[in-house]
């Protein structure tokens, strides 16, 4: 018999499996969550970097699939892959590697923060936090303490909002907050879209 925990690490060694193979591009897709009326406009939108600056950006959505960029999970760590720690990366076409950062402490006592697609490899930035991704059933997934007790998690989801640019823009919740969200905003699920 096996117990809970084991289980849970198994199913967690075969998130990391796939997600190890970056040879599987895909693009990122929003899915609203369910339960949400008059939202669905919010739906089948992709990710793409909406230009701030140089090699800056913001985590923004388009209904064209031909504008959403080209992402893959890069490992981090490859020496405990069952910790859940990559970089989302992208190729945007350029000579060097683009990622999402989590901008955890734009501004402070935020139920929400921006997310950034910037030129750069991951890792810690004064734009954000760019690793502890992985992808589950549900999709993309990140967490503010890879390996570590899911209570220390400050990720609270993912969501969608008609923000500062006029476009449907990304942001995360944080978990330890519940702020309940604008009438413009919405609980997503960002899933990817292989290629
Ligand atoms: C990675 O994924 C690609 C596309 O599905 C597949 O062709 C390839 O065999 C995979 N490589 C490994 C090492 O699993
Ligand atoms: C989608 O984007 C592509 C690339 O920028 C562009 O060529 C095309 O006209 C766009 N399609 C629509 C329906 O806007
Ligand atoms: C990689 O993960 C292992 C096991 O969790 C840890 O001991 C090690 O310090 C990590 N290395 C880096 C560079 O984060
Ligand atoms: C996927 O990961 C998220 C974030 O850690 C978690 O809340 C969710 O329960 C996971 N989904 C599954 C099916 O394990
Ligand atoms: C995770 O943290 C919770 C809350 O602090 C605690 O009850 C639980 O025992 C911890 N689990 C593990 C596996 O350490």
């Amino acid at each position: 018999m096996y117990s809970l925990p084991l289980i849970a690490l198994a199913s967690l060694a075969t998130i990391a499996l796939g997600a190890l193979n970056n040879t599987l591009e895909y693009r990122l897709k929003t899915e609203v969550k369910p339960h949400q009326r008059g939202k669905r406009f919010y739906d089948s939108l992709y990710l793409y970097s909406y230009h701030t600056g140089a090699g800056l950006g913001d985590a923004t959505f388009s209904r064209n699939s031909s504008l959403g960029i080209k992402g893959f999970l890069n490992p981090t760590n490859t020496s405990a892959p069952e910790a859940p720690n990559y970089v989302q990366e992208f190729d945007l076409g350029t000579e060097f590697a683009w990622s999402m950062y989590l901008a955890e402490s734009d501004t402070a006592y935020s139920g929400w923060q921006p997310v950034r697609v910037d030129a750069g490899d991951g890792g810690s930035s004064t734009r954000g936090d760019g690793d502890g991704f992985f992808i589950n059933s549900t999709g993309l997934q990140w967490t503010s303490a890879p390996g570590e007790n899911a209570s220390l998690d400050s990720f609270g989801g993912w969501i969608i909002c008609d923000w500062w640019h006029g476009v449907p823009q990304l942001f995360f919740k944080l978990s330890y907050y519940d702020s309940p969200l604008p009438s413009s905003c919405a609980d997503i699920y960002l899933r990817p879209e292989y290629i």
